[in-house]
Formats: structure tokens, C-alpha cells, sequence
């Protein structure tokens, strides 16, 4: 059958009017007006009014035309019609027109949906992931997606241009460490063994540098078992870059131009290069995180130094015992917030992990409430003069551990722009984390860990403190930040074996250990691997802020939810009997006693 579709429904204009039309859809809503029957017609461009009238159409297909509901699939074949003066529509691009159908054709009949294609606000997202490509058809998410693909497209121009390759590398394979646990697949072939699905292309892209490929792309799925928010997902992806013969400012250099490319060429903005660069040191103390969101104030203000000899214990000996006293002042804050929203802050400061919170109220005589009476006048105004107090301003103070202080002041700080409306959603404020640290400390399992990934190259003049002292190791690694969201991350790789090895030990990896898990790679550094370096971005991570939302279920077409399933396929879901024996596993009691018995009849997989 030919569909002889003349157009889509929303590109219909004015300078079409007496032109004949076949167009394809979905009914959006159906209107009967004293017997003429009005259809809004939905596909991927948009909608068109559809007028079946009476004296038109044969009344046969009237009578088709009658019996229309939501979702309906047609096929409807009209001339084009100027509204009358006063029934033009100026919310809808087609407004001007309407096509007075001659013929209607029903291709397919639908149930009545679970929810209206319409909005989505109020429809629960449980509903929608489940019905996902009845959620697909709104605009919305066709908007979205119609994003992401020419985003990926300016992606590979822009690199193509510069001489990149798109490579290809496998999702069957060996665990590379990026910090999350691995999706592991069973061998059948090899029992007892096991591929895991790859954390990131990162050995990969490194080994096709030693290949002498030079320049390397891909917008590639990367799969990581970790707690999902709703900025990650079980699998995602990422645009991998890797370059040889480089340094770090190459790299940059290059991804500046790539993104204000991409922001040119879909947002309409003009990035300002080069982007601003931002210690990570600085990056921790003033704005208590290592995404900073720099769009507004309220940065963090250590005033370790005004309180040291404070008579107020948790300070001063706070301090005498190696922590700091860093605070925020809230300006406007003290005379505009009740009591009970400071409580507030108090409660999440605890949530945050602090041991709480201590706040005064400026005032024109000193201060009120909270930790005021601790302090002496003279005290007081040396506090408020060191954190630019007036009257009228809340501050407030933790006392802790330097990491402490950060994290639950930068929390705070980014719940208290939000609740004072200091956000300005309509700036696009990107910059640089550098000069991070190599290494984090792990306290939970008190040891040290790679702060971005274990091939990481330190700075050269650092290189002798690998085994000494890694706290003050910095690393050639930079992220790039997006409105306080890290959206991409790299850095300039090891490309000398002794030193790879030097800080798989400083991570505590035996040599048995770092052969068994790397040695194929570590094989690869004695036959001329050649300096590079390189980054990946969260590609939904970008589309997402770019198309404005705050959830990555919102940018991927079949996204999972935060417990890793797919609502709609109902994956993941229980394997057969036959298919656990194949792959050599057995499923302990508990799980077992977990699982429901499969249904008797089911032929699938
Ligand atoms: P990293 O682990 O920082 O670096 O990942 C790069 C970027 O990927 C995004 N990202 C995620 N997005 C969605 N869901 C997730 N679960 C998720 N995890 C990470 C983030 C992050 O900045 N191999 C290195 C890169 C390199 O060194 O070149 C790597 O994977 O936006
Ligand atoms: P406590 O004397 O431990 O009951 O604490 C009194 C108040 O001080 C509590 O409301 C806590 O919120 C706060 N507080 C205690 N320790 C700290 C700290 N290290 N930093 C900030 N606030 C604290």
C-alpha cells in the first residue's frame, strides 16, 4: 500500500491554501460542532485541524469520522482551507489553515490511553515508563530526542573536521575501574568465567593511541552498577575522546570549541572562551564542592583565624584540633526567615552529615539567637566584619573537618539559592575544575583511591611523591562543569610503565594483583606507547541540562528507573532454568526463595 503522504501535519501554511493534502497521525482530540466534526491531527512536526463536514465528505466517511476516539491512527486526505478571520489559531504553527477532508482512512483503532498524550504534569512517571512510546508521542519528548540526535550530529562534524575516527570498542570485556561496581556477563563457552560490560572505554582508547590511531572518538554505552539519582543511570552515555601527542591544554582548547559550538548551534548562545578555570582547592572552599555552581553568591567563608581563641569551645577547640569553622552569611536572611526555617537548616545540615548547625542573627547591637550569647561584643563584630555581615543577615557555621565543612556548607548553599530564588535558570555558566588531587582518601575502607581513574597521569614534578606522600600528588586532570553539574571529566594519561605500576601500588594493588587485573595493558607501555590524553562527557547528562530538565529519564528514549528496571519491558526479569545451567550458575536458596515460579508455557528467550 502506498501512503502517498503529501506532507506532515505541522507544516501546513497559509501559502498552501487549495492545495490537496494527504496527511498521516494520530487523532489528538476530537471536537463535534453542530455536525461538523473537528480532528486535530498529531505527528512528529505538530498538529492540524481536520474539518469533516457534511456537505463535504460522503457520509459514509462521515460516519468513519464519527466514530474517531484519541489515538486513532488515520490517513486523511483534504484540501487546505484558510480559517475563517477570528478562528485563526495563533498557538498552533498550522493556526492559519485547516484541511477539509475528502477522504478518511482508518489505519489503525486504539484503546483509550492511560493517560492524555497532552502534559505530563500529574501523570505519575511510573505510568509513563511504562507506556513509554505512548510518552514518546508528546511533543516534549520528541523535542528532546529530535535534540539529542543533533547533538550527536554536531558531535561527529565538528570532530570529523579535526581528523577524529569513530571507533568502535567492546561491550564484552574486561572490568576497567571508573569507581562503580561492574554489570558482569556470564561466559557459556568459559565456565566459571566472566565479561564485564564496560564502566568506560577508557583502556580502550588509550590502547587504540598505542595503536597510532592519533584521534579517537565515540559517543558510546557505558554501564555502571552504582545508586542511581536522577542525574545517573545504570547505563549511559558518553562522548569518549582521546588524543596522542598532546598536553592538557590542547585537549581543553579543543573542547572549548566543541562546546561553544554545540551551544551556538542549538541554543543560540555564545560561550565566551576561554572558560574560566577554577582550582579544585578553590572550587572545595568556597563553594564546598568539586561542581561548583557558580551562577550565584553565598560562598564559603573560613573563619578559622577570627575564632580560634574564641571562649566558645565547639570552635576553638574544634580548631586546636586540626578542623575549621567555615560559615555562609545568608544576606537578608535573619530579618526575612522565621524560626522554623532556620530549624529547618539546622535538621539538614544534620542530614547532610554535620554534627549541626550554628547560626546567629546580625543585628545593629551585635547579634541575636542561636550562638550569640557565646561571644563578647568585640567578638561579634570581628565575625560579622569578616563575613561582610549588616544587620539583618543569618549566618551560619560548621565546625569540623575541612571535607566536612564543605560538603554540608555546599549543600546548603545550593538549597539556600534555590530557596532564595539566587539561581538565574537562564545562564549557562561552564568552567574548569584543574589541578585535582590524584588521590582521595577512602574512609570507609581507609585507603587511598583514585580520584578520577588509576591511569591518570600526575603532574611530573609530583611523580616522586607517588609512594611518599600521595595526599599532595596532584593529578593533570580536569572536569568541566556545566551549572553545577559535572558533565565531563579527562585528563592527561601515564604513558610510561614504571609509573603506572608506581601508582597501581600507591593504590595498594600487589604486582600479582596489577598483573593479573592490567597486565595486557601494562605489556602494551614496553612497545612505544606514545604521551596522550583525553575526556569523556555524560552526553545525557548535556542533553539534559541543554533541553532543561533535571532528569536523565527526561533526554533517553528508554531510560531505567532509580532501582535499575525497565517498567516497561519489565527487564530486568528471571531467567529460565535451562539458560542458568548453560551459563553454569546456580542461584542460591535466598534467591530462589525470592523469585516466582515462571509460567509453564513461556517459550521466550
Ligand atoms: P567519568 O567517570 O568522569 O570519566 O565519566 C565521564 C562523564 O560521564 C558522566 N557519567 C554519567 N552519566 C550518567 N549516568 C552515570 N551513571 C554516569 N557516570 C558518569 C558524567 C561524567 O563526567 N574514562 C573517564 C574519562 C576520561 O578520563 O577520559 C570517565 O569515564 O558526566
Ligand atoms: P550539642 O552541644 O552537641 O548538643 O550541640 C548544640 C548545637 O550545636 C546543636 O544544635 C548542633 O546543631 C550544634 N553543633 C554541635 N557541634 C557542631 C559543629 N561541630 N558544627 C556546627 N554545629 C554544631
Amino acid at each position: 500500500m502506498s501512503f502517498q503522504r503529501t506532507c506532515y501535519c505541522g507544516e501546513l501554511r497559509a501559502e498552501n491554501i487549495d492545495e490537496e493534502a494527504v496527511v498521516c497521525g494520530w487523532v489528538h482530540r476530537r471536537r463535534d460542532h453542530g455536525g461538523v466534526i473537528f480532528i486535530d491531527l498529531r505527528d512528529r512536526t505538530g498538529l492540524v485541524q481536520i474539518v469533516f463536514n457534511p456537505e463535504i465528505v460522503r457520509p459514509e466517511q462521515f460516519s468513519e469520522a464519527e466514530k474517531l476516539r484519541n489515538e486513532y491512527v488515520v490517513q486523511v486526505k483534504g484540501t487546505v482551507r484558510g480559517r475563517l478571520p477570528g478562528m485563526q489559531n495563533p498557538n498552533l504553527a498550522t493556526g492559519d489553515v485547516e484541511l477539509y477532508a475528502t477522504k478518511l482512512q482508518v489505519l489503525n483503532e486504539a484503546k483509550t490511553p492511560p493517560f492524555v498524550i497532552d502534559s505530563h504534569s500529574g501523570v505519575d512517571e511510573s505510568l509513563r515508563l511504562k507506556y513509554r512510546y505512548l510518552d514518546l508521542r508528546r511533543f516534549e519528548m520528541q523535542e528532546t530526542l529530535a535534540l539529542r540526535h543533533r547533538v550527536s550530529k554536531l558531535i561527529r562534524d565538528f570532530l570529523d573536521a579535526r581528523g577524529f575516527w569513530e571507533i568502535e570498542t567492546p561491550m564484552l570485556t574486561k572490568s576497567t575501574p571508573e569507581g562503580a561496581r561492574d554489570f558482569l556477563v556470564p561466559s557459556r563457552v568459559q565456565p566459571g568465567q566472566f565479561y564485564a560490560l564496560p564502566q568506560s572505554p577508557q583502556l580502550f582508547k588509550q590502547l587504540l593511541m598505542m595503536g597510532g590511531i592519533d584521534r579517537y572518538f565515540q559517543i558510546v554505552r557505558c554501564f555502571r552498577d552504582e545508586d542511581l539519582r536522577a542525574d545517573r543511570q545504570p547505563e549511559f552515555t558518553q562522548l569518549d575522546i582521546e588524543m596522542a601527542f598532546v598536553d592538557r591544554d590542547d585537549i581543553m582548547t579543543l573542547i572549548e570549541e566543541l562546546i561553544a559550538f554545540i551551544f551556538q548551534e542549538t541554543v543560540g548562545e555564545q560561550v565566551e572562551l576561554p572558560l574560566r578555570r577554577l582550582a579544585y582547592a578553590d572550587a572545595m572552599a568556597r563553594f564546598g564542592s568539586d561542581k561548583p555552581d557558580t551562577r550565584f553568591g553565598l560562598e564559603i567563608q573560613d573563619v578559622s583565624d577570627v575564632v580560634k581563641d574564641t571562649g566558645f569551645r565547639v570552635f576553638s577547640e574544634t580548631i586546636k584540633a586540626g578542623g575549621h569553622v567555615r560559615g555562609i552569611n545568608v544576606a537578608g536572611a535573619g530579618s526575612r526567615f522565621v524560626r522554623r526555617e532556620i530549624d529547618e537548616l539546622v535538621e539538614l545540615a544534620s542530614t547532610y552529615g554535620s554534627k549541626g548547625l550554628l547560626w546567629l542573627i546580625v543585628t545593629d547591637e551585635g547579634g541575636k539567637g542561636g550562638i550569640t550569647k557565646f561571644f563578647d561584643s568585640d567578638e561579634l563584630s570581628r565575625l560579622t566584619a569578616a563575613m561582610e555581615a549588616k544587620s539583618g543577615d543569618l549566618l551560619i557555621f560548621v565546625a569540623d573537618r575541612a571535607q566536612v565543612c564543605a560538603d554540608v556548607l555546599g549543600r546548603l548553599r545550593l538549597y539556600l539559592g534555590e530557596k532564595l530564588g539566587l539561581i538565574d535558570h537562564e545562564r549557562w555558566d561552564l568552567l574548569w575544575v584543574v589541578d585535582w588531587p590524584l588521590f582521595e582518601y577512602n574512609e570507609t575502607e581507609g585507603r587511598w583511591e583514585a580520584a578520577h581513574h588509576p591511569f591518570t597521569a600526575p603532574l611530573p614534578e609530583d611523580i616522586e611523591l607517588l609512594g611518599k606522600d600521595p595526599e599532595r600528588v596532584r593529578a593533570q586532570a580536569y572536569d568541566l562543569v556545566l551549572n553545577g553539574t559535572e558533565v565531563g571529566g579527562g585528563s592527561i594519561r601515564i604513558h610510561r610503565r614504571e609509573v603506572q605500576e608506581q601508582m597501581f601500588a600507591a593504590l595498594g594493588l600487589t604486582s600479582a594483583e596489577a598483573e593479573s587485573k592490567f597486565g595486557f595493558f601494562l605489556d602494551a607501555f614496553d612497545y612505544g606507547a606514545p604521551p596522550h590524553g583525553g575526556i569523556a562527557w555524560g552526553f545525557d547528562r548535556l542533553i539534559m541540562l541543554l533541553a532543561r530538565t533535571d532528569s536523565l529519564r527526561d533526554v533517553i528514549a528508554f531510560p531505567k528507573t532509580a532501582s535499575a528496571q525497565d517498567l516497561m519491558t519489565g527487564a530486568p526479569s528471571l531467567a529460565m532454568e535451562e539458560q542458568l545451567s548453560e551459563l553454569h550458575i546456580r542461584l542460591t536458596p535466598e534467591a530462589q526463595k525470592r523469585v516466582k515460579p515462571l509460567p509453564v508455557s513461556s517459550h521466550d528467550g
